[in-house]
Parts: C-alpha cells; sequence; structure tokens
C-alpha cells in the first residue's frame, strides 16, 4: 500500500461520513440530529487514526523481514542423471509469495536434469560457488527496496566466471523496471554466460514463468 491509497481512503472515509450527517441533518428527529452527528464524527476520527496507524505499522514492520537473517535450512532437489548443480538463494519476508516462486524455478531447473540446493543467504554460505552451473537469486519487494542479505551475498561471490544466473523480484505494486534492488550488479556478473531477469506477482503463473524462464537460461545447451 501507497501513501497516495491512504490518502484516498481516508478522503473515502470523510466523503461517506458528509454524506452520513447531511442525510441525518435532512430526515432524522429534531431531538437525535446532533447526538448522531457527534456519533458520526468520533466514528470518523476513530476511522482516520485506525487507517493512519495501521498504515504505518505496515509500512514500517513488515519490510524489516527483508534484513532478517534465518537459518541455514537447505532444501535438496536431486536429479537421477545429474548435468550440473544449481544454487537457489532467496530472502523469505512476510508471506510465501517469494518461497513459492524460489521453487518453482527449483523445481523446473530440476525438471532440465539439474542437482539443486535452495537456501536463504546468509554467513554460513559459501561465497565460493564454482562448483555450480546456474544460480539463482531472489528477493521481495517492500516500499520499492529488496533485501540487502541477498545483493550483500552476491557481490561477495567467488568463481562466478561462465554461470548462468536468474535475478528475480516479487511484488506486486510496482513494475520490474522500478525494482531498483539489482542496479550495479552487472558489474559483479560481467563474466557470466546467460543473465535473466524476472518478477513474479501475484497474478503470475509461477510454473509457466519459471519453466519459460530456464528454458531460455538452457536454449544454448
Ligand atoms: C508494506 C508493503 C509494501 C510493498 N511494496 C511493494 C513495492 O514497492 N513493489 C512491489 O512490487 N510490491 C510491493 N509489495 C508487495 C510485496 O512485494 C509482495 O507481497 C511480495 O511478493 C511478498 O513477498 P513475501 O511473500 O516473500 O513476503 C508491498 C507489500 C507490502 C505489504
Amino acid at each position: 500500500m501507497k501513501l497516495n491509497d491512504v490518502i484516498v481512503i481516508i478522503i473515502c472515509i470523510i466523503a461517506i461520513a458528509a454524506v452520513a450527517i447531511a442525510l441525518v441533518n435532512k430526515f432524522a428527529l429534531q431531538r437525535l440530529r446532533r447526538k448522531v452527528t457527534i456519533d458520526i464524527v468520533i466514528g470518523l476520527a476513530g476511522a482516520i487514526v485506525l487507517s493512519v496507524s495501521g498504515t504505518l505499522v505496515v509500512l514500517t514492520y513488515i519490510p524489516t523481514h527483508l534484513n532478517s537473517q534465518y537459518q541455514s535450512s537447505p532444501q535438496h532437489y536431486t536429479a537421477t542423471k545429474p548435468v550440473g548443480k544449481a544454487l537457489v538463494i532467496y530472502q523469505p519476508a512476510w508471506t510465501d509469495i517469494t518461497k513459492n516462486a524460489a521453487d518453482a524455478l527449483a523445481k523446473s531447473l530440476n525438471k532440465k536434469g539439474y542437482d539443486v540446493v535452495v537456501n536463504y543467504p546468509g554467513s554460513f554460505l559459501s561465497q565460493d560457488v564454482s562448483n555450480y552451473a546456474v544460480l539463482v537469486f531472489g528477493t521481495p519487494i517492500y516500499n520499492s527496496k529488496g533485501s540487502p542479505l541477498v545483493v550483500n551475498y552476491l557481490k561477495g561471490l567467488k568463481g562466478l566466471s561462465g554461470k548462468k544466473v536468474i535475478l528475480f523480484t516479487t511484488g506486486s505494486t510496482t513494475p520490474m523496471s522500478k525494482d531498483r534492488v539489482y542496479d550495479g550488479i552487472g558489474n559483479y556478473l560481467k563474466d557470466t554466460t546467460n543473465l535473466q531477469r524476472i518478477k513474479f506477482s501475484n497474478k503470475t503463473d509461477n510454473n509457466l514463468l519459471a519453466n519459460d524462464t530456464v528454458e531460455k537460461l538452457c536454449k544454448k545447451d
């Protein structure tokens, strides 16, 4: 939710209250008018305080999850005849949208024959990724920002030369072009062979986007 949305909600609450007061003054019995008008004004003030404080809590508390380091929790998707290894690193935040996107990409890579490990970013991870052929990084976007944990891990990697990389964001309110989280990351990924940048939203068919992206990633194989 953006500040503009909150302003629109508050204007709507005020408009509804104004209409209610006008109706009361036109139709209610004389002796009830004052009492009902006071009740409406108190309700109006309460609704405004609740929407402003609720929005402040949502806007400040939820994005803190972008920077919470979780414990290592590797998930393995093994292939019977592996063509290579893939590493999927994502920051989970408030709901499961980013987790589901990461899982969809992991399953698509596994279907293509990769042994896949999925984990969170953190100091428990090795910075040497030379064992992997494919690297995937993902973060949700909150208030136009992504997870510094994912980006800092990416910036410290060694052995990136020749890798195929997928960078993804998740979110529903801004287009991918407005997500600046990976700005400047190209300098760190110069030696990679194939780089795909995608965004999952609540309207995305995760499996379709994941399969399509992995297909593009592997098309030179
Ligand atoms: C307070 C708040 C701010 C958000 N800001 C953005 C945003 O700037 N851009 C965007 O595309 N989505 C935004 N979203 C939507 C989230 O990015 C989306 O729900 C995200 O995919 C959730 O990931 P998670 O399930 O890993 O928490 C916002 C959601 C909330 C609650």
